[in-house]
């Protein structure tokens, strides 16, 4: 239906200055903007609590010297690579000598058409780091390095090391072994990395991962200190109310609900599988104000029970990168804010290789979905966001960004690339009503014609930063 809207139906609602219409939702959404915000800087005190977020942070490291971590990450990647070059090594394409193109590559390999964008980022991977030459006159790849089968043990066995010094537990080690052991059989889908993560249901793996290694501890003690800084701010006449969306295995939640100790809280534990919703009732109890709710962040929060500025707190922490669109799923979580209410995500910022060779088979779309991502990573074989389009993506939605924890030259950053980041509710932006929109709009349009779903934004991000994208 909303395709038929034509930008003369969309040209002069009123404080309409500028849109973006998104498949979705049944009847389309539709994105308004209205005048930039003239002021778009974070409170003074905003940045304290950042500062003291990234202090707590530090603390909870307990021990842990962050400066080799980048080194052993690095490491891990290192064996991707290796593991990368093996598998196309076992193909046999490249051993007559000769260039091959991507299609060929991926018949070789007869990789599952959902996961052709991981071997796509391979390739460029691979040629980036000298394994491999690509002839752009003919688009075709040649020389691969690859290891032989001692080289590549070996570099297997280094993971052991590097992964304990990132505070990873063994079960993290098995797992990134099974994955590279079954990559053939995975990007066939003749395998499920599910299966290899969560082991007859089992959640240990994943909590090792989101939990307890270095660098989620880090990021999970700065993201449970905003909130609970949060908590001293709001004056306690009711309790904090707090939706964590994508809760998982609750690698986060356990953090907060530890940080926010005996303050009142209404926390509301959220994924869109009820898988999660019952593994959390067995691994983080009964808790006086602790529910549990599905939630998809692809839908509306409106349409799925959820309150309009019911919530003080958003919490989405490895998750909102799954949404198709960024902008529109951050214009929903803000609508469930409270004026003046905070946003904290938790997101990987740079991608690992080792990503490549595992968790990356998880993000593949789903066999049925004909669409991916319909934001500014369309067409680009990617799935995380820099902190840069990170900060540029709350703003335009309408949330002042706090400091992007942790800050730049922390070896965590550089390391792991997963950061907190934060943002309050704009009170003062721009931004078009929706109710007078959506009523301008029913005014222009024939009556049996049904509605987009409209989102009031504070801008409109139809482009990727240029520079400094994820590798
Ligand atoms: C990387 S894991 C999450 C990490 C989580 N914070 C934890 O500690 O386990 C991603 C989570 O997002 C959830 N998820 C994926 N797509 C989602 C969606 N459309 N809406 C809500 N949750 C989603 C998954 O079910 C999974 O629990």
């Amino acid at each position: 239906m909303t395709a038929a809207l034509t930008d003369a139906d969309l040209t002069g609602l009123p404080g309409v200055t500028d849109w973006q219409l998104l498949p979705g939702d049944p009847h389309g959404i539709l994105l308004v903007a209205g005048q930039p915000p003239a002021v778009r800087d974070a409170a003074a005190d905003d940045g304290r609590a950042a500062a003291r977020a990234a202090a707590d942070a530090d603390v909870a490291l307990d021990g842990v010297d962050p400066a080799p971590l980048p080194a052993l990450m690095r490491q891990l990647d290192e064996t991707a690579l290796l593991t990368m070059a093996r598998v196309l090594d076992r193909t046999r394409l490249f051993r007559d000598g000769g260039g091959h193109d991507t299609g060929e590559i991926l018949s070789a390999l007869a990789a599952a058409p959902r996961h052709a964008w991981i071997v796509r980022r391979w390739l460029r991977t691979l040629t980036a780091e000298n394994r491999l030459a690509l002839d752009t006159g003919t688009g075709r790849y040649h020389s691969l390095k690859a290891p032989d089968r001692r080289d590549h043990a070996h570099a297997l066995r280094t993971l052991d090391a590097a992964c304990r010094g990132l505070g990873y537990p063994t079960s993290m080690v098995r797992f990134f072994r099974a994955a590279a052991e079954r990559l053939p059989l995975l990007l066939q889908d003749r395998a499920s990395l599910q299966e290899v993560l969560f082991p007859n249901g089992e959640t240990d793996t994943a909590q090792g991962n989101y939990r307890d290694s270095a660098p989620s501890r880090w990021v999970n003690h700065a993201a449970a200190s905003l909130i609970a800084d949060e908590a001293r701010r709001r004056a306690a006449h009711r309790p904090l109310r707090v939706l964590e969306a994508g809760a998982g295995v609750g690698g986060t939640t356990g953090t907060v609900l530890e940080a926010l100790g005996d303050t009142p809280a209404d926390y509301l534990f959220t994924d869109v599988s009820p898988f999660f919703l019952r593994a959390a009732r067995d691994v983080l109890g009964d808790r006086p104000g602790l529910r549990h709710a599905l939630f998809d962040i692809q839908a509306d929060p409106l349409t799925q029970g959820f309150a309009a500025a019911s919530q003080d707190v958003v919490l989405a922490a490895n998750v909102l990168h799954n949404a198709r669109h960024v902008g529109r799923a951050l214009a929903a979580l803000r609508e469930l804010l409270v004026p003046g209410g905070l946003l904290v995500l938790v997101e990987s910022c740079q991608e690992h290789y080792q990503a490549l060779t595992s968790m990356y088979l998880l993000m593949s779309p789903a066999r049925e979905e004909r669409g991916w991502f319909t934001d500014l990573r369309a067409g680009q074989d990617r799935v995380f966001l820099t902190a840069e389009e990170w900060t540029r993506q709350l703003d335009a939605a309408g949330f002042d960004p706090l400091p992007v924890l942790p800050h730049e030259g922390h070896p965590l950053a550089l390391a792991a690339g997963q950061r907190v980041i934060a943002g309050r509710v704009r009170t003062h932006g721009g931004r078009p009503d929706p109710g007078r929109v959506r009523a301008a709009l029913a005014d222009r349009l024939p009556p049996a014609m049904a509605l987009p779903r409209i989102h009031a934004v504070d801008d409109i991000i139809r482009t990727a930063i240029p520079t400094g994208a994820p590798r």
